[in-house]
């Protein structure tokens, strides 16, 4: 897969319109293939070949565990953590750690508003110094003038701003605790800023997890932003839930984790993305909709990554998804994440994980 992809991107370098290319019309192609037929047959390959060696491409970092808002489908809410931060120190220790297995983009989200962060843009520049990609997935509320001119300055990679609806009533009935003109005038600005500083950096995604609320103005939302932005990540309908039906699907296997099974889906979330809570402890996957000490690997306070993945309980946990046993394993016998591959993540190494 990588010398596919080195091979397409030397050709694509070497385009006429390499920008629309690369952003446009490429991210639509890979888009197009079906997601069964052709990415899960290579990636199950490639995931069954080598499975004792790391394959983390993201670090999923949670620097500050708390949130301003109370969006109606997020397990946030739910969440008993301690609110702590993680300090500079280890950071730097997990950036550094990070790097030496090959992690490639750093993502700042999971259980928070990576904005309400003091040390966001420190922790940034840090990552973009140890020369890997940065994103991060924000609500937008705090998105001020100020935190844009950091944005830029930082030099940050990707951003994903959710929004979720189109009409103000949607969106505050989705995200509450907001403010809709407030939130929309942010991400104008950041848009204009962007133009006018005649920068390509940060890409800008938009995120519209898909709801019952929300489903009908779908359209409407694409005719006002998708021109504007690179991307509009739309979640699956069947992604959402509320955080109180997330609790009571205790250990029933959705229709999609049987048919994941049945055709020997491997996750891609437990292989791919390696996550840090704000804690520093590493959990089983970035999937939000889980937020308990079950599902702790380790403590990078007191071990590296590498120490952490050739644990005795990684390594099983490494051989039974790779066996599709999500049914002996919580919280995987909760979620249908092997079904869910998104085919961005296998162009953009920078793709901000969520929201798709
Ligand atoms: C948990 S939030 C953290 C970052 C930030 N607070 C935000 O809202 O963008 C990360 C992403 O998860 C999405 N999300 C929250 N609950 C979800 C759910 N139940 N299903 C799918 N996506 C969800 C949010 O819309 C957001 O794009
Ligand atoms: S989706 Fe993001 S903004 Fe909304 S409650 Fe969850 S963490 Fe906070
Ligand atoms: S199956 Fe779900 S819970 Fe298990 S590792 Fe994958 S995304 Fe996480």
């Amino acid at each position: 897969m990588k010398l596919v992809k080195k091979t397409l991107n030397w050709i694509v370098l070497r385009l006429p319109h390499r920008e629309f290319v690369m952003k446009k019309l490429l991210p639509r192609i890979v888009s197009s293939f079906p997601v069964s037929l052709v990415y899960y047959p290579i990636y199950t390959r490639i995931a069954r070949k080598k499975t004792n060696a790391i394959r983390y491409s993201t670090l999923v970092i949670e620097p500050f565990n708390v949130c301003n808002l109370q969006c109606t489908m997020c397990a946030y809410a739910n969440s008993k953590r301690e609110k702590t931060s993680i300090s500079m120190d280890l950071f730097k220790k997990i950036i550094d750690d990070a790097k030496i297995v090959g992690i490639k983009t750093v993502c700042f989200s999971y259980f928070n508003e990576p904005f309400l962060d003091k040390h966001i843009f420190e922790r940034v520049r840090y990552t973009k110094n140890a020369g890997l990609s940065t994103s991060i997935i924000t609500n937008g509320c705090l998105m001020d003038k100020k935190i844009i001119d950091e944005i830029f300055d930082s030099d940050l990679d990707s951003i994903l701003i959710s929004l979720d609806g189109y009409s103000k009533e949607t969106y505050l009935s989705i995200r509450k605790g907001s403010d809709f003109e407030q939130v929309n005038a942010n991400v104008k600005l950041l848009i204009d800023e962007r133009k006018a500083r005649e920068r390509k950096k940060p890409r800008i995604t938009l995120g519209y997890v898909m709801q019952k609320k929300n489903e009908t103005e779908r359209s409407h939302f694409q005719a006002k932003w998708g021109k504007l932005v690179e991307e509009i990540a739309w979640g699956q309908p069947e992604e959402f839930d509320t955080a109180e039906d997330i609790k009571n699907r205790s250990g029933v296997r959705t229709k999609k984790l049987s048919i994941a099974i049945k055709k020997g889906y491997i996750c891609w979330n437990f292989f791919n993305n390696l996550t840090v809570r704000s804690d520093g402890k590493v959990v089983m996957c970035c999937s939000w909709l889980f937020d308990d000490e079950e599902h702790v690997l380790g403590d990078l306070n007191k071990q590296s990554i590498m120490e952490i993945w050739n644990s005795e309980r990684v390594q099983k946990l490494v051989e039974m998804i790779r066996n599709c046993d999500y049914s002996k394993i919580y919280p995987c016998n909760k979620c249908y994440g092997p079904f869910k591959l998104s085919t961005h993540n296998w162009w953009f190494a920078d793709y901000p994980k969520g929201g798709s």
